[in-house]
């Protein structure tokens, strides 16, 4: 980061010590904020959201995280910005960057990210691009550490679409030490490129067309939507994704207390069935709430708070 400016595009971008002080931060926040202590490190500072795509969860949390910090936000659309008509990135960045304290931006293409990145001179958080999305993962770590202790040397499963969340989650793996086992279609894979970064930093992946392999004895499973946004072009008939489904017959083939991972919106009957997204492993619900603490954790960092 040779600008000095602390931004969040994506895990491999920051050192294992920093997510790890991150993730420590956020889960002293949580701590307490659930015991009713409220600080406003971000007073008068203000976070510019920009949304070229639908969000429920990033959009709330990151609005909610940036109040309870003392801080305020600005949502914007592309569409509504000049930015739709064809203003550049470079650009957008530049004037944002005089009026705001931070950026954060879900958009398509990962280039447009990091071309803001590099224009802006505030910090820019990536809130999901097509290629990754690594608040997801920030959420996912606090989550699975919550239930199941250090995520040093555990073994997760992926199975279904190869997309921006397993992107990441190939990241942390790497980051934070941990297995990734992967089950995807011919066709679904995640880029090469996410894999060998990962094997490169000391992760290890496993691929494999067969889920049961992919699960077996792991110590959680994640999937997520079989079509991810604006890859509606290159959907496949459901059964091409149909033996990627979880359901309780493929938990069984897990470690009895694997807990079920994803990081909603779940398209019920397809990726998941609802007795396990319902069931008694299912975190996803605790994933979607520490989006707020981890991603206000990544505020304070990004602001130096
Ligand atoms: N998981 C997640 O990013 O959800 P939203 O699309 O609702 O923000
Ligand atoms: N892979 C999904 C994640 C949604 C939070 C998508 O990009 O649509």
């Amino acid at each position: 980061m040779t600008s000095g400016i602390r931004h969040f595009t994506d895990l491999s971008a920051l050192s294992g010590s920093d997510l790890r002080g991150i993730l420590d931060d956020a889960a002293v926040r949580k701590a307490r904020l659930k015991a009713g202590e409220r600080s406003k490190p971000l007073e008068g500072k203000v976070l510019a959201m920009i949304f070229d795509k639908p969000s429920t969860r990033t959009r709330i949390s990151f609005d909610v995280g940036m109040r309870q910090l003392g801080g305020e936000t600005i949502m914007l659309t592309g569409t509504e910005m000049q930015l739709g008509r064809s203003e550049s990135i470079a650009d957008t960045a530049k004037v944002l960057s005089r009026y705001v304290d931070a950026i954060m931006i879900r958009t398509t293409a990962h280039d447009r990210l990091i071309e803001l990145t590099e224009n802006a001179t505030i910090p820019v958080i990536n809130g999901l691009t097509d290629d990754t999305h690594p608040c997801q993962l920030m959420a996912d770590i606090l989550t699975f550490e919550e239930h199941r202790g250090p995520v040093r040397g555990k073994t997760f499963a992926w199975t279904g679409d190869g997309n921006n969340v397993l992107h990441s989650l190939l990241e942390a793996s790497a980051r934070f030490s941990f297995n990734v086992n992967i089950a995807v279609p011919e066709g679904s894979e995640p880029e090469e490129k996410y894999i060998d970064w990962s094997r490169a930093n000391g992760g290890k992946v496993m691929i494999t067309r067969s889920a049961e392999d992919a699960v077996r004895d792991v110590d959680a499973i994640v999937t997520d939507c079989w079509v991810s946004m604006g890859q509606e072009h290159r959907a496949r008939g459901h059964n091409v994704f149909l033996p990627y489904q979880v359901n309780v017959e493929l938990m069984k083939h897990a470690k009895p207390d694997a807990l079920f991972m994803h990081c909603l919106p779940a398209h019920r009957g397809e990726e998941v069935t609802d007795e396990v997204i319902d069931g008694p492993n299912s975190v996803v619900f605790d994933e979607a709430e520490n989006r707020l603490h981890a991603q206000k954790a990544v505020l304070a960092w990004c602001l130096g708070a």
